[in-house]
C-alpha cells in the first residue's frame, strides 16, 4: 500500500515533468514530440489526476488528424530545433495533410476510442455526452480511413506499411520481412564495409539509450529508406501498394483495432447515433478475419503477409493480444492464458516479454525484442479481466506494479531481472501504473 502510493508520487512527476501543456512528451530527448498511443495511454493514466488535461491530450492528438481521417503517429512540435524530423518526413507532399500542423504520414494503433471511453468513464453523462459529441466525428473519420485506406481487397483485415505503424517497431515478423525484402544496394554496401560503426556516432537515440538496448544502424537504415519510398509516393496508398512487397496484416494491430470498434460502437449507440451499415459489416468481418490469423498446428495467432496471405510465425507480444480484442473464443483464449504460465515462454519473473525467452529472437533488454512493457501488460490485464481470468490478471496487475516500482519508470524491463532499460521517465509507464493502482485488480 505504502509503496503504491510512494510509486503514486513518482508516476505524477514524471508526468508532470513530460507536461508540454497540451500534450505530454513521451520522453526528455529522446522523444520531444506527441505520439498517437503513447498519448492515448497517458489520457487514460491523467484521467485519474484531472480529467480536462486527459481531454486535452486527446484533443491536441487529433489537430493533426488528416483530411482524409488518416491519425499519425507523431505531431511534430513546432520549434526550430526540430525542423529536420519534420523534412524527414514533409506531410505536406499530401494533399489531405493539416496545414497547420506538421506530422509524420503513417499511423499507429488505434487506441484513441479506448481512451475516450476510459476518460468517459470518468463524466456524469451530460458532460460525457459532450465529450463524445465532440470527438465522434474524428473517431468514426479515422476508423472509416483504416478500412478505406487499409482493407482494400475487403478481407476484414487492416495492413500496415511500416513497422512504426504497428508501435512494436523491431518486432520479429516486421524484422525478418524487412531484412528479406528491403535491403537496398547502398546500405548492402554500407553494411559490408561496416561503414555502419561510423554512422552510429550520428546516432540521437543511442545519445540517451545504450546501443545495444536499440535498433542495429542497418535496421535504422532500412527504416528510414522504406520512410523515404512512402514520402516519394506522397504517402497516397494506391501509389505505395503498387509496387510494394512490404505490408503486413499485423495482429496485434488489428487485435487493438476489433477492441477500437466495439468502444466506437457503444460511443454511438449512447450518442444514439447510426453507425454506416456498411461498417458495422466490416467490423464483423474483421472479428472473423482475425481467425484465419490461427494456427492450428502451433496453437497461435500470427501476423500475415499481405501480398501472399503467409503467416510470419513468429511468436511475439502480439500472440496474447487477441486476449485483448474480446472476439476470441473462450477455448481459445485459454489457449492463449496457458501460454502464460511457461517460465521459459511468456511467464518469466517479471512478465510480459515481447518475445517469448524459448525464442532465438529474444534479447533480454533489446526493444521489442524481448523487454516486458508496461503497456502490453495493461492490454493484456484488460482482456484477462474481461474473459473472467481474474487471477491472472491480478497477478499480472501485481507483478508489473512491482517490477515498476523497483526500477522506476523507464520505458521497458529485463524480464529475467526485472531491470530497467531503454529511456527513464517514460509517460506511459508512469500513466499506466497510475491506472493500475487506481483501478484495483
Ligand atoms: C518507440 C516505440 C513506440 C512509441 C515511441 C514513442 O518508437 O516503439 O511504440 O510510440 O517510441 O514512445
Amino acid at each position: 500500500m505504502q509503496e503504491d502510493q510512494k510509486l503514486l508520487e513518482d508516476a505524477k512527476s514524471v508526468l508532470a515533468m513530460n507536461d508540454r501543456g497540451s500534450y505530454t512528451q513521451p520522453a526528455h530527448g529522446l522523444y520531444p514530440h506527441q505520439w498517437l498511443w503513447d498519448s492515448c495511454f497517458v489520457a487514460i493514466g491523467l484521467r485519474h489526476l484531472d480529467v480536462e488535461r486527459a481531454q486535452a491530450e486527446i484533443m491536441s492528438l487529433l489537430r493533426g488528424q488528416w483530411h482524409n481521417g488518416m491519425v499519425p503517429n507523431i505531431v511534430f512540435r513546432d520549434d526550430p530545433q526540430y525542423r529536420t524530423d519534420r523534412n524527414i518526413w514533409r506531410s505536406w507532399v499530401n494533399p489531405y495533410a493539416p496545414n497547420d500542423v506538421m506530422t509524420t504520414g503513417i499511423t499507429q494503433p488505434p487506441i484513441i476510442a479506448e481512451a475516450v471511453v476510459k476518460i468517459g468513464a470518468k463524466l456524469a453523462w451530460p458532460e460525457r455526452r459532450s465529450w463524445y459529441r465532440m470527438v465522434y466525428p474524428a473517431l468514426l473519420a479515422y476508423h472509416e480511413w483504416l478500412y478505406e485506406e487499409r482493407d482494400p481487397h475487403k478481407e476484414g483485415l487492416v495492413l500496415q506499411i511500416h513497422p512504426w505503424e504497428t508501435g512494436l517497431d523491431n518486432t520479429p515478423p516486421w524484422m525478418a520481412e524487412m531484412h528479406d525484402h528491403q535491403l537496398p544496394t547502398w546500405i548492402s554496401i554500407i553494411e559490408k564495409t561496416r561503414f555502419d560503426k561510423v554512422i552510429n556516432l550520428f546516432r540521437r537515440d543511442t545519445k540517451s539509450v545504450p546501443i545495444d538496448q536499440r535498433f542495429s544502424t542497418i535496421e535504422v537504415l532500412c527504416l528510414f529508406d522504406i520512410q523515404r519510398r512512402l514520402r516519394r509516393k506522397s504517402y497516397d496508398i494506391n501509389r505505395v501498394l503498387d509496387h510494394s512487397l512490404f505490408s503486413i496484416e499485423d495482429l496485434s494491430y488489428n487485435a487493438m483495432f476489433i477492441r477500437a470498434n466495439t468502444h466506437l460502437r457503444e460511443i454511438a449507440k449512447s450518442l444514439r447515433e447510426e453507425l454506416p451499415e456498411e461498417l458495422i459489416a466490416r467490423m464483423h468481418k474483421t472479428e472473423k478475419a482475425l481467425e484465419e490469423l490461427w494456427d492450428p498446428y502451433s496453437g497461435q495467432y500470427y501476423s500475415r503477409d499481405f501480398i501472399t496471405h503467409r503467416l510470419l510465425k513468429f511468436p511475439t507480444i502480439a500472440t496474447l493480444l487477441p486476449l485483448y480484442a474480446g472476439s476470441v473464443t473462450q477455448e481459445r483464449a485459454k489457449q492463449l492464458v496457458q501460454l502464460l504460465e511457461h517460465e521459459r515462454g511468456f511467464g518469466p519473473a517479471y512478465p510480459i516479454p515481447s518475445v517469448p525467452l524459448d525464442s532465438p529472437w529474444f534479447h533480454s533488454k533489446l526493444y521489442w525484442q524481448g523487454p516486458a512493457w508496461v503497456n502490453t501488460n495493461w492490454l493484456i490485464i484488460d482482456g484477462l479481466k474481461r474473459y473472467g481470468f481474474k487471477e491472472h490478471a491480478a497477478a499480472l496487475r501485481e507483478s508489473t506494479l512491482e517490477m515498476v516500482a523497483n526500477a522506476g519508470c523507464y520505458e521497458y524491463f529485463d524480464p529475467i531481472t526485472g531491470e530497467p532499460a531503454g529511456a527513464a521517465n517514460f509517460s506511459w509507464t508512469a500513466a499506466l501504473a497510475i491506472d493500475l493502482i487506481k483501478t484495483k485488480a
